[in-house]
């Protein structure tokens, strides 16, 4: 059992040889956190890494003790895990052990998303009740160790036992106190067309977070974060990563206090969130997943990859290769009839793309922006025999079909904000701010859910769509609810958040075999939460591929290759307006579930050549693009940032593909060697670019070498000085590797 009790020092060590967590019952009756990270022994006390006495207080644990989930109040005077404010108005609480419970396997959060296992065997669980006898809260904190990943997944369950109404303010879902403060904090921060760039700053005495206060998890910033060793890269060095499984409002935050030790704590803004618990309700708490590596960055992104695409994901599509599309969004914005997107869709099917996407204005009278969100009817003059008419003629072409939406959205020019104003946020006698002309509806409430699940149930069996993109376009304004009475605000983010999760757990359940996609303006809310419905998400917006370098390396380090929509878009490239090769699109839009979002009827008769075999190459190579281990190699964040590559490597380490780029050239320049990551160094691989060129650096890597001599020596990315022949700007190079079996 990878959970031990020990009764005589109250210590609890979850291990599995990857990683230990060690927490111990201090004497007061406070849960003490002894360690987490490096893979501690079993067997033995580590009582020795707690408290020597409770510092400046005597009788309570104080600063730096250091706290599974610490309390505000008494003498602790870092960033508190929990505030809750009870009916005399104070907010102290002592959160005393009560007692805990191992069972193998992990229970599920309700109506919260969440890692999960498929057997018992898979991970251990125990559940740690702490109350404060005052207020009658009773705090079940859980943590699950996977038997072979370094992650420990915590959450926390608040109940009222009392007999008073508490009102939870702050309420983290994991606290993770750190013996000093030399660490790194990386985040994945931005904007639209811009998320997730990665972004490192020094710990320093005091505060350092990153936070959405927009009702999503937002581009701006991303529920993850990692704290490494200033010499941590990405193949050694010790590195803890902190994830939400949620898509709302998040703080993650590292707090450096005056005796050199950190906090860090993750779980829901508590900006604006207050809950009312009265006697006997409970409140379920976000998923955090805490994982360390001792071997760097690469080896912290494998865990998330693995631990969210096998088992955070889920449904039919989990493991299934996911096919290539094309998404009319950018070739035609709203302007189509079924005529030209049959068209589209025949060029399309010849290449040998396998899905159609019908993107936004498919519904209403949505000719622009400014109209008919909410009203979720197909506009027959476009598609005058209705999506069942398009979808099959897409079918009979041999591709699939599929459907843009947006649910939780309403324009005011509308037949459903005309019937229902009081369904959007609002607060009554002050204006709605509009974003992109529209509003958001109120998912807090049933009746929103219960509407929009049974309209969109109508629409999705209504055709034959294979694929849904599920799209959310605005963050929220006066976010207020009339449903909830004034006191109960505070709940209306998360209520929320609840709301959407409902609607997607009733769609995926009554439509099982469509693959969904997330996607909000582009990344603005590609988390973990959203993961657990929609194995994929688009990524950006932003299909330059020059941009797409920093975009997708920043996103690996928590999400693996198959979350993570790719696209091939025309140039000038609509959001940068930069002209790059096709070949350089596609080499960037493959290391991910790769597609087109373009007009094939503009293609030219040579631009059709490369697609289709863009498409052939991809699906040859699609379960290593897909499914293989992502190995960061050179940084778009590194240096002048013109030089980026990484591969993926199949499991059992037998192909693999490797992307180079750069940005722009520079003359006169050397051999530049590229070493590799990740291959069998006992085994010889055929190395072949892609396409052959025959060119100088084709002929420099081409033949058989061992994996040895590729991760020591590596492929050369120049041929020489004077080679101008090889020279570009936005240029790429693919290699794929084979393993051979040497005579
Ligand atoms: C934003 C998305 O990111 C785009 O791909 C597209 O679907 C538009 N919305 C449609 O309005």
């Amino acid at each position: 059992m990878p959970i031990e009790w020990d009764a005589q020092d109250r210590q609890l060590h979850l291990w599995n040889g990857q990683v230990s967590h060690v927490m111990r019952v201090l004497d007061n009756g406070w849960l003490g956190h002894l360690h987490f990270g490096a893979p501690l022994a079993p067997g033995r006390s580590y009582a020795h890494l707690g408290p020597p006495r409770f510092g400046g207080f005597q009788n309570r644990p104080a600063d730096p003790v250091a706290l599974e989930y610490p309390v505000t109040g008494s003498g602790d005077y870092r960033v508190p895990a929990i505030v809750v404010e009870q009916p005399d108005g104070s907010t102290l609480l002592d959160l005393a052990y009560v007692g805990h419970a191992i069972s193998a396997g992990k229970p599920g959060l309700g109506a919260l998303p969440a890692t999960y296992v498929e057997d018992p065997g898979e991970a251990d669980t125990v559940e740690i009740r702490l109350a404060d006898g005052p207020s009658g809260l009773s705090v079940t904190l859980a943590y699950t160790v996977f038997r072979d990943l370094p992650v420990v997944a915590r959450s926390a369950r608040l109940r009222n036992d009392g007999d008073g109404s508490l009102r939870v303010g702050t309420a983290m879902s994991a606290s993770l106190d750190l013996a000093d403060a030399d660490w790194v904090m990386v985040q994945l921060s931005g904007a639209w067309a811009r998320e997730r760039h990665v972004v490192e700053r020094p710990l320093a005495p005091g505060r350092v977070s990153v936070s959405s206060q927009r009702g999503a998890s937002s581009a701006q910033q991303n529920p993850f974060i990692v704290l490494r060793r200033r010499a941590t890269t990405e193949e050694a060095g010790e590195a803890y990563g902190l994830g939400l499984v949620y898509s709302g409002d998040f703080l993650a935050e590292a707090e450096v206090d005056p005796f050199g030790t950190a906090r860090a704590r993750i779980g829901i803004d508590p900006t604006h969130f207050a809950w009312t618990l009265e006697p006997g309700e409970e409140l379920v708490l976000p998923e955090a997943v805490a994982a360390w590596s001792g071997e760097g960055l690469g080896a912290l992104s494998d865990a998330y990859h693995r631990l969210y695409r096998e088992r955070l994901a889920r449904g039919a599509w989990r493991d299934a290769l996911r096919p290539v599309l094309v998404n009319n969004w950018e070739g035609t914005y709203f302007d189509f009839t079924a005529d030209r997107i049959v068209a589209m869709a025949e060029v399309a099917a010849e290449l040998g793309i396998e899905l159609f996407v019908l993107d936004d204005g498919w519904f209403g009278e949505r000719d622009s922006d400014t109209t008919s969100l909410g009203d979720w009817y197909v506009d027959r003059r476009k598609l005058p025999g209705g999506l069942e008419n398009v979808a099959r003629r897409v079918e009979a072409l041999g591709m699939r079909f599929g459907l843009w939406i947006e649910p939780e959205m309403v324009s005011p020019r509308s037949r459903l904000f005309e019937a229902h104003p009081d369904w959007a946020l609002g607060v009554p006698g002050r204006p709605r701010t509009e974003q992109r002309q529209q509003l958001v509806l109120d998912m807090s409430r049933p009746e929103v859910v219960d509407h929009l699940a049974a309209v969109l149930t109508g629409i999705l069996g209504s055709a034959p769509i294979s694929y849904v993109k599920w799209d959310m376009n605005r963050y929220m304004t006066e976010a207020y609810s009339t449903a909830l009475p004034p006191d109960r605000q505070g709940e209306l983010r998360h209520r929320y958040i609840l709301g959407v999760y409902e609607l997607y757990a009733r769609l995926t359940a009554a439509f099982p075999h469509i693959l969904f996609e997330s996607c909000a303006s582009g990344g603005g809310r590609f988390d973990p939460g959203m993961l657990a419905f929609a194995p994929q998400a688009w990524t950006s917006d932003d299909t330059d591929a020059v941009e797409r370098l920093r975009i997708q390396w920043g996103t690996s380090l928590a999400y693996p290759l198959s979350s993570m929509g790719a696209h091939v878009s025309a140039v000038p490239n609509h959001q940068v307006g930069r002209v790059t090769p096709l070949h350089t699109r596609a080499a960037v839009a493959f290391f991910g579930v790769f597609g087109y979002e373009l007009d094939t009827l503009a293609l030219t008769a040579d631009e059709r050549r490369e697609v289709a075999a863009q498409v052939a190459f991809y699906t040859r190579h699609r379960d290593v693009l897909q499914r293989g281990r992502f190995v960061r190699l050179r940084s778009p964040f590194a240096g002048d940032g013109t030089e980026t590559a990484w591969m993926a490597v199949s499991d059992d380490r037998r192909r693999a593909v490797v992307g180079a780029y750069r940005v722009l050239d520079r003359p006169y320049d050397g051999p530049s060697r590229l070493r590799l990551r990740g291959l069998d160094p006992a085994s010889a691989y055929r190395v072949s670019c892609w396409p052959e060129t025959g060119d100088a650096v084709d002929r420099a890597n081409a033949g058989v070498r061992g994996g040895d001599d590729l991760m020591a020596a590596g492929l050369a990315l120049r041929a020489g000085p004077f080679d101008t022949a090889t020279r570009a700007d936005y240029a790429a190079r693919l290699f794929v590797l084979e393993t051979v079996e040497e005579a």
